[in-house]
């Protein structure tokens, strides 16, 4: 996903999902009484979650926020419409090497990151580089996707004649955990956390669900977020969202929702400390 114009302009859903997780579990983080906190998010994306929903809810006594993303676009895109004074756009691949970024920031009272991991296949670097940049006592708190119904929408086209050829990649953009038992996904996250060394932590299922607006908005809802779509051509891009939207809108009629176009997601919150 590196349309940054497109993600930016449709991801109202993913802005309200952070909204809701961040009033229900920002408290549980533990803020410096003086202030001056160091905080990082990672996976900022096109930087209008970071700057219009994160900031606005973390104490204003907060020294920094670095904002990093391993996607040139995106943060291309977050340094020139979403600027802040409090903030700095930053490169990091979170399951890659972090000493560069050690040496240049050092250790952070808190790390946040919002609907990233759901990407990665290298969770548990992702987690222990967490827990190397967190100062000691410090805390993170983490929101992924687990499951939605997109990503068995995806897995269904690629067994398909017509599909198949340019999603033999499909296991690399579904989460590890969107086919596994939920009660599976949060012990085994709680099991990996732990081991990682942090000291204390809490895993929860969120549910996220909703309306995305019109057949329009909905179109392009789903464009931001296929992996897929840039990889077509012109005339396949149209034909591959014209048959996602009929199978996704199908199931979603079937489930009864006020409207077709809908979305509903299972989220993993985790709120860890060093
Ligand atoms: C769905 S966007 C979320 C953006 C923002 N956090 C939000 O909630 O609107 C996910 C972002 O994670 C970034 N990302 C994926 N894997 C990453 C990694 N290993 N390290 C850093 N960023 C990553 C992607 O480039 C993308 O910009």
């Amino acid at each position: 996903m590196h349309n940054a114009a497109l993600y930016a302009n449709v991801n109202i859903f993913q802005r309200n999902a952070v909204k809701k997780v961040l009033k229900q579990f920002a408290p549980l983080l533990q803020w410096r009484k003086a202030g001056g906190d160091l905080v990082l998010d990672v996976g900022c994306g096109s930087g209008n979650t970071t700057t219009k929903i994160l900031l606005p809810a973390l104490p204003s006594t907060i020294n920094r926020l670095i904002a990093c993303d391993l996607s040139d676009e995106m943060l291309k895109y977050a340094k020139q419409y979403h600027n802040h004074p409090k903030v700095s756009y930053e490169k990091l691949d979170i399951t890659g090497p972090i000493d560069e970024f050690l040496a240049k920031y050092g250790l952070f009272d808190h790390i946040v990151s919002f609907l990233c991991f759901n990407w990665e296949k290298k969770q548990r670097e992702g987690f222990q580089n967490i827990f190397n940049l967190l100062k000691p006592n410090g805390d993170c708190l983490m929101m992924f996707i687990v499951t939605t119904n997109a990503f068995t929408v995806f897995t269904d086209m690629s067994k398909t004649e017509k599909w198949s050829g340019y999603m033999q990649d499909i296991a690399e953009h579904i989460p590890i955990q969107h086919y596994c038992d939920l009660a599976n996904v949060v012990n085994d996250l709680q099991v990996m956390i732990k081991s990682i060394g942090f000291t204390r932590s809490n895993v929860e299922i969120v549910e996220a669900t909703g309306a995305v607006g019109s057949y329009a908005d909905y179109r392009k809802f789903y464009t931001a977020v296929n992996p897929f779509f840039e990889r077509l051509s012109p005339t396949n891009q149209e034909d591959f969202m014209d048959e996602f939207l009929q199978r996704i809108m199908k199931m979603y009629r079937e489930q009864k929702h006020e409207t077709e176009f809908f979305t509903s997601t299972k989220l993993v919150v985790i709120v860890a400390r060093k």
